[in-house]
């Protein structure tokens, strides 16, 4: 997507200097900045640290990773042990452990020498799918928004609810939540986004408002608390949110606070739509709530916040007593009963075992 005019991804291997780059969300809205990717420790240190984020972008992230490291040394204890480290830096997001698995099951087989070229050739492919993924999730979500937009007067704006980041920032391009959101602006069709700020790390606040705002698409920044009310009021006519992990069941993992949006969405009646790229199925994992790994982040993530201050300076600025103790589960489970359908790159899927191994024969098991 643009930023400032200029076509931008979220990563990519930049020819002319040989290296991978970033941006580093970090310093989003206040600083746009790119950094380089070189070292595994550079790669573990941008994932773990989410300069990087959101799940096909921790994948795309992984996958040029082990490019990287085959860049420095080819060998088959190299290969495991890059593998082994990106796979310790998140949990959740299942996509880290899809991008690492293909790229050792492509490289294993390979002479070393050939092992380079064939890594960094799998990384820009695994981005170029995920961009295609997601445009065409775009396209399946946009008819769902056509058809509520068919049921309003005209130049009345579908009200869409999402929550944190599942934009382009998370994705390599035009992210999965916001891709319907972006091709239904395209199309001519008038929306309005209400952000929740997405607490603690503000994805909502920092990154989807700052999406929004650069493709002058109408929106409003919410609490985290206000979706309730606003649903009730009928201010919301669906919610879309991104996925970290989908169990083949349908249970939706995502960023904390998902869950109550979805109960929320049910107690009104407004549909509660989930869009994800295959790679964000766990096949394996037949029940969410039970088998989905749930990452705990450090406790100053709710403690503090982090922000610009009048002079504009960036700061963390403690919000309670000193030393409270503080937890921070980072994802939920919303369970597939919540879910009005999975919008997926081959189209919309209901949130079952039977809606996904229909939607997808080749992956799931009898
Ligand atoms: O902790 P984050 O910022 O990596 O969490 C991101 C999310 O929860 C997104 O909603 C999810 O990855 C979907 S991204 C298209």
């Amino acid at each position: 997507m643009k930023v400032d005019g200029k076509h931008y991804r979220s990563i990519w291997f930049d020819h002319d200097s040989n290296v991978v780059k970033i941006i580093d969300q970090r310093w989003l809205p206040h600083r746009f900045t790119i950094v380089e990717l070189n070292t595994r420790k550079s790669f573990c240190h941008a994932i773990r640290d989410m300069w990087v984020r959101g799940a096909p972008l921790i994948g795309a992230t992984a996958a040029y990773g082990v490019a990287a490291e085959m860049q420095n040394d080819a060998g088959d204890q190299a290969l495991d042990d890059v593998c082994r480290d990106l796979q310790q830096t998140r949990p959740t997001a299942v996509n880290l452990a899809w991008a690492l698995n293909h790229m050792r099951d492509l490289l294993k087989p390979l002479p070393d020498h050939q092992r380079a070229g064939a890594a960094m050739k799998r990384a820009n492919e695994i981005c170029d799918e995920d961009v295609e993924c997601n445009r065409q999730i775009g396209l399946n979500g946009l008819q769902i928004i056509r058809q509520i937009a068919a049921g309003k007067s005209r130049n009345e704006p579908v009200n869409i609810l999402t929550h944190c980041n599942a934009g382009w920032l998370a994705t390599v391009d035009w992210g999965t939540a916001t891709s319907p959101i972006y091709h239904a602006t395209e199309a001519g069709i008038p929306v309005h986004v209400w952000v929740d700020e997405t607490r603690p790390r503000n994805q909502g606040a920092q990154l989807t408002a700052w999406e929004m705002d650069s493709h002058g698409i109408s929106h409003q920044l919410i609490v985290d608390n206000a979706g309730g009310h606003l649903m009730q009021h009928g201010q919301v006519d669906m919610v879309i949110v991104g996925t970290d992990r989908t169990s083949s069941n349908g249970d939706v993992c995502n960023k904390i606070g998902t869950y109550l949006k979805a109960l929320a969405a049910k107690d009104n009646d407004i549909p509660f739509y989930v869009a994800l790229p295959s790679p964000t199925i766990d096949w394996q994992v037949k029940d969410g709530i039970a088998g989905i790994p749930i990452e705990e982040r450090d406790g100053k993530e709710v403690t503090s916040i982090w922000g610009k201050l009048e002079d504009g300076s960036l700061a963390n600025v403690q919000i309670c007593p000193d030393g409270t103790p503080a937890g921070n589960p980072a994802f939920d489970v919303t369970p597939s009963r919540l879910v009005t359908g999975l919008i997926t790159e081959r189209g919309i899927s209901p949130a079952s075992t039977e809606g996904l191994a229909a939607m997808f024969p080749e992956f799931s098991s009898p």
